[in-house]
Formats: C-alpha cells, structure tokens, sequence
C-alpha cells in the first residue's frame, strides 16, 4: 500500500496551499508560476479590465461571522457525468460545513445539460438570496449573462471547473490545466499505440458549449496532429455517452471495424465508445482514453477495456470553491495567495486556480487515485474486478 500523501506532493508542488479562512496558522506558499498564456485556447488579445484586485493579506473572517445566515448557491450542469453528484457536491458541502457554514444555507441546483434551465435556476437563487453564485456552466459562453445579472446584485461569482467566458462579472477561476488534460490523453494514446505508422484513430470530443471541451480537444491535437491519421472526429453534444456510442458506431461503420485508437474526452464518452465497439464485436478492443477517473473507468482499465484516464482532485477543487465562497459570503477578500494564476476569458484575466491533472494506466491505480483516497482498495476490487486487481498488483 502506498503512502496516501505522496499524490499530494506532485499536486501542491504547482498549486498553492490553501488557507484557513478561521485564522489559523497558514504556511504561505512560493509564488506560483504564471500560467496565464497557454491556459486558455480562447482569444487572448481581447482588452483586459477591470481585474478584481486582490488584497495583499485579507482580514481574518471570525468563525461567528459563518453563521449570519448568507447564503451560497452551487449549480451545477449535469447528471450523467458521475462525478457531479458522486464527487463535487459533496465534498463542495463538507468543506462548507468544516469552516462553520450552516449547509440549510446552501442552495443547489443541477441543469441537466440545458443551459436556460441553468439560468432560470441561478435568478432563482439570486431571487433566494444567495450571496455568492458557484457555477459551472452548461454553456460557456451563454453564461455571461448569468454571471452579469448576479454582478449587477452584487453577487460575486465563482467560475468552477468551466470558466464563463466574455464578462468581466467572474471574480474567480477555479478548474486545472485543462489543454494539458488533452495532451495526457493524446500522448497515452501515441504511447499505446508504440509507433505504429499512420494510425487509424477515432476522437470523440466533449460537449461544443463546454470551453474545457474546446481545451481538451485543441490539447490531443497538439500532439496527434501529423502521428496519426485523425480518419474520423465527433464533437458530442452534452457530452451524452450514449450519443458517443452512435458516433463510434457510425465511425465503425465508416471505417469497415479497423480503429486502431480512440481519444475518448471523458470517461462517460469512452464507455460510449466501447460499448459500440464491443456491440461491433472488435476483438481485441484497440487503446481508449477516458478522463475523471470515474469509477467504473478504473475497473475498465485494471480489466484492460479502456487505456487510460485522467484523475483531477476534484476534492481540492471543490474544497478551494467552498473555501472562497465562504470567504466572499461573509464579505472578506479571499488571500492573495489562494489563486496561482491568471486565465483570460476574452474580456478580463480572472484571478485563477488552476490544479494540475494526472495521467491514470494500469501501471499508476494504486499511487494515484487509491493513494489520493479518491477511491478504496475495496471500491474497485470487487468481486468481479478481484483477478484484474489481482494480476495490476492492486491490494
Ligand atoms: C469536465 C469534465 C467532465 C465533462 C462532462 C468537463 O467540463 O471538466 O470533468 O467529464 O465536463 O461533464
């Protein structure tokens, strides 16, 4: 069994340590490295203004101060990627509830892919009284106005894991170095596919309205672009995993079965994709991508049907969301210290934390995710995964 903290040093070696917002003592980290160019695949010549200022060291919120009955809203896009429920709402809830916030307070919302549910849902909590919005777009872009219609309350907003794009009403960023999500997956594929000239492969890319899809998509491109020969390529709207498998089945179709990879954008979309290829009876499955280290993605890879995937601390990303909204909600100015960068949104540079992801194969399981006690020994090895589990070593 590996050591539960040796992930944790790989991810804060680039990230910031992140601060009590109780006053207790907090080892202020090295400044972090700027890492505002290549973060955003968005236009970056766009004018820059009015970037919120960030006070050197923030007033000391008091612990009383949590329970003066603000109210924070977390909206969130969709249910059919599992992590949402299963991982960012609920550790987004625990952390609220460490720093003293009373969770009755907490006003949650889940779109379901429809981006005009999403903004019925954030004047709602608006109209509720939330004093500050945590969201994750369905719509990048279209969710300007909902983040402009809280800064006209005075409602600070919270962009998580999506940034909204094309309004300077985003206080915060917080998400990981998404183009680098997309160069983990491509250079796993280039890697599995051990050189082998003029590769057939498969994309199947996130959502269009998602920007991180966009990221992901223009990071594998960096590095398949001239390798291999891209022969057919879906962006999947919602990024539905049952509309993955019809794309991999009109590609299977296309391309007479021969695939020799597929760069699937998630998890969710590679279950898709195997699905249909399964259903086409390809024998042995060629190498998948996947990305969020979903659960049943683990199992794929220990039993060999899905290559890779990319495990992101979603537990420190949503603890970081609540640790600023909490700060905002009691009216203070988060530290300085708590962001480590800068991503345009082509209207403003919002101040950034941006989390580092990590590669997942079959070779890593135990010292990564197990170690980062993202999921248990006892999670992934049940009964029918016990030889897979066996045979990679993890125990
Ligand atoms: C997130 C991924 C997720 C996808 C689908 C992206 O914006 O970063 O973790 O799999 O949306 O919900």
């Amino acid at each position: 069994m590996i050591k539960r903290n040796t992930i944790f040093v790989t991810l804060l070696t680039a990230v910031p340590m992140l601060l009590s917002a109780c006053g207790g003592a907090a080892t202020v980290p090295p400044a972090p490295t700027d890492t505002t160019a290549p973060l955003v695949a968005t236009d970056t010549t766009a004018p820059v203004a009015d970037t919120p200022t960030m006070a050197a060291a923030a007033d000391t919120p008091t612990m009383a101060a949590a329970s003066n009955g603000s109210k924070i809203a977390i909206l969130l896009p969709e249910t059919k990627t599992a992590r949402y429920e299963s991982q960012d709402l609920p550790n987004f809830k625990a952390k609220l509830q460490a720093l003293g916030f009373d969770v009755n307070n907490l006003i949650y919302s889940n779109a379901n892919q429809d981006a005009s549910a999403q903004k019925s849902q954030a004047e709602a909590a608006l109209t509720n009284g939330a004093k500050v919005l945590v969201l994750d777009p369905v719509d990048s872009a279209a969710a300007a106005a909902i983040a402009d219609e809280a800064k006209a309350k005075n409602v600070p907003v919270i962009s998580y894991d999506r940034i909204i794009k094309g309004t300077d009403a985003v206080n915060y960023y917080i998400s990981f170095d998404n183009e680098q999500v997309g160069k983990l997956q491509g250079q796993s594929l280039l890697d599995a596919l051990g050189g082998k000239a003029n590769a057939t492969v498969v994309m199947i890319n996130g959502s269009p309205t998602d920007n991180n899809a966009t990221l992901f998509k223009a990071g594998a491109h960096s590095i398949l672009d001239g390798k291999v020969n891209i022969a057919k390529e879906y962006d999947t709207p919602d990024w539905s995993p049952d509309k993955a498998q019809s794309e991999m089945q009109q590609a299977l179709t296309a391309l007479g079965n021969k695939v020799d990879g597929v760069l699937a954008a998630n998890d969710g979309t590679a279950g898709g994709a195997i699905a249909a290829m399964k259903a086409a009876g390809i024998s042995p499955l060629p190498p998948v991508t996947g990305q969020d280290a979903e659960l049943a993605a683990i199992q794929r890879i220990l039993a060999g049907e899905q290559y890779m995937t990319v495990y992101k601390a979603i537990k420190q990303e949503a603890e970081t969301a609540a640790q600023l909204a909490y700060t905002l909600a009691n009216g203070k100015t988060p530290e300085a210290s708590m962001v480590n960068g800068k991503v345009n949104n082509g209207k403003v540079d919002v101040p950034s934390v941006l989390l580092v992801p990590v590669k997942v194969t079959k070779d890593n399981v135990e010292s990564t995710v197990v170690a980062d006690g993202f999921w248990k020994v006892s999670d992934i090895c049940t009964a029918d995964f016990a030889k897979a589990c066996a045979d990679a070593g993890v125990k």
